[in-house]
C-alpha cells in the first residue's frame, strides 16, 4: 500500500516541526512548501538525513512549487506570518488574509481529496478564508486552536495538582484568542472535575482563576519570551494529533475551529468547538451544556470572531 502523502504548506518555525514530528511518527512521505525557495528544499534535505539516525523511513522533499502537494492526503497549512511582541493575533489579519487565498487556490488545483489543517492566525477567520478558496468542503478544512490552548491549560492544571499531565483533560471552547474559554467544569484529574478537586482542597478559586488567564495569554507568554517569534512546539504537536486522528480513523473528540451550522448558536461560521475528528474529516460537532456563565463568555467570545471577520471581508473587499 502507497504511503500517505502530508503537505506543510509553510516551512517556517511549525512546518519544520511538523515534518520533524510526522517523519518521527511514520505518518507518511512529507513535502514541505513555501515561497521562500530554498528553505524548504533546505529543511527537507536536513530532516532526510536525521531518518537513518531517528530510523524512520519517510521520504522529505521541499519545493517552491505547487504542483509539489498534488494528490496529499492532509495538508497543514502555516504559510504567513507570525506575531512578534506587542502584537494581538488579529494584528496579522491584513498580510494573512491575502496568504490564505493564495494558499487555498493552490489546494483547490492541486490536492481537492486532502484534509486541511489552518495553523495560520487569526486562527477562526483565517480558517474561513482558506475553505472558501480552497473550495473543499468544510468538513475536510478545520483549524487547530483548541487542542493547543487545552494542552496549555492541561500543562497548567497538572503543575498546579502535582499530577502527570497525562492524567489531567481540559477543555477550551471558542475563538483562539484573549476571549477564549477554558471550561473548568469539564476539565478532570482522572475523570474528578476541577470544582470536585477544590471541594477537596487541592487548590483555590483564585488559583484557578490565574491559570485560566495564563491559558487565554499562553501565546503571548512564549511570544514575549522569544522576541523572534511565536509558540512552535506546541502548536505543531496539536495539529499531528488531528491529522492522526484523520488518518487512522480514531474517531477522536478534540475541540478544534470547525464550520458551524447553527450548533452553540453559530451559524455559517469557524469556531473552536467540540468535535470528532476521523476519516470524513470534522464527522460530528458535539454539543455539551453550558451554564449561564459558560453561555455568556462563549458569546462574547463569538462575537469578537464575527466582528474580526468583517475586518476581513472588507479587505478583501478593498483587495478586489
Ligand atoms: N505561501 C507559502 N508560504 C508562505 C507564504 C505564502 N504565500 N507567505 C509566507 N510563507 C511562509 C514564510 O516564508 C515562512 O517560512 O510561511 C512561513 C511561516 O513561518 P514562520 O514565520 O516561522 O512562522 P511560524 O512560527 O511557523 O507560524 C506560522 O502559524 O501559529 C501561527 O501565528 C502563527 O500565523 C503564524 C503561522
Amino acid at each position: 500500500m502507497a504511503r500517505n502523502k502530508i503537505a506543510l504548506i509553510g516551512a517556517g518555525n511549525i512546518g519544520g516541526t511538523l515534518a520533524l514530528l510526522a517523519g518521527l511518527k511514520e505518518m507518511g512521505d512529507v513535502v514541505l512548501f513555501d515561497i521562500m525557495d530554498g528553505i524548504p528544499q533546505g529543511k527537507a534535505l536536513d530532516l532526510a538525513e536525521a531518518s537513518p539516525v531517528e530510523g524512520f523511513d519517510a521520504a522529505m522533499s521541499g519545493s517552491k512549487n505547487y504542483s509539489a502537494i498534488k494528490g496529499a492526503d492532509v495538508i497543514i497549512v502555516t504559510a504567513g506570518v507570525a506575531r512578534k511582541p506587542g502584537m494581538s493575533r488579529d494584528d496579522l489579519i491584513g498580510i494573512n488574509t491575502s496568504v490564505m487565498k493564495s494558499v487555498g487556490e493552490g489546494i483547490k488545483k492541486n490536492a481537492p481529496k486532502a484534509f486541511v489543517i489552518c495553523i495560520t492566525n487569526p486562527l477562526d477567520v483565517m480558517v474561513g478564508i482558506l475553505q472558501k478558496a480552497s473550495g473543499l468542503p468544510a468538513n475536510k478544512v478545520v483549524g487547530m486552536a483548541g487542542v493547543l490552548d487545552s494542552a496549555r491549560f492541561r500543562y497548567f492544571l497538572a503543575e498546579e495538582f502535582k499530577v502527570s499531565v497525562e492524567d489531567v483533560t481540559a477543555f477550551v471552547l471558542g475563538g483562539h484568542g484573549d476571549t477564549m474559554v477554558p471550561l473548568i467544569r469539564y476539565s478532570t484529574v482522572a475523570g474528578i472535575p476541577v470544582p470536585d478537586l477544590l471541594k477537596m482542597g487541592w487548590s483555590t478559586k483564585k488559583r484557578i482563576a490565574d491559570i485560566v488567564q495564563r491559558t487565554r495569554d499562553g501565546g503571548a507568554e512564549i511570544v514575549g519570551l522569544l522576541k523572534t517569534g511565536s509558540a512552535f512546539y506546541a502548536p505543531a504537536s496539536s495539529a499531528i494529533v488531528m491529522a492522526e486522528s484523520y488518518l487512522k480513523d480514531k474517531r477522536r473528540l478534540l475541540p478544534a475551529a470547525a464550520f458551524c451550522t447553527g450548533q452553540y448558536g453559530v451559524r455559517n461560521m469557524y469556531v473552536g468547538v467540540p468535535c470528532i475528528i476521523g476519516a470524513n474529516g470534522v464527522e460530528k460537532i458535539v454539543e455539551i451544556s453550558l451554564n449561564a456563565a459558560e453561555k455568556k463568555m462563549l458569546q462574547k467570545s463569538i462575537d469578537a470572531v464575527q466582528s474580526l471577520s468583517k475586518v476581513a471581508a472588507d479587505i478583501e473587499k478593498n483587495a478586489g
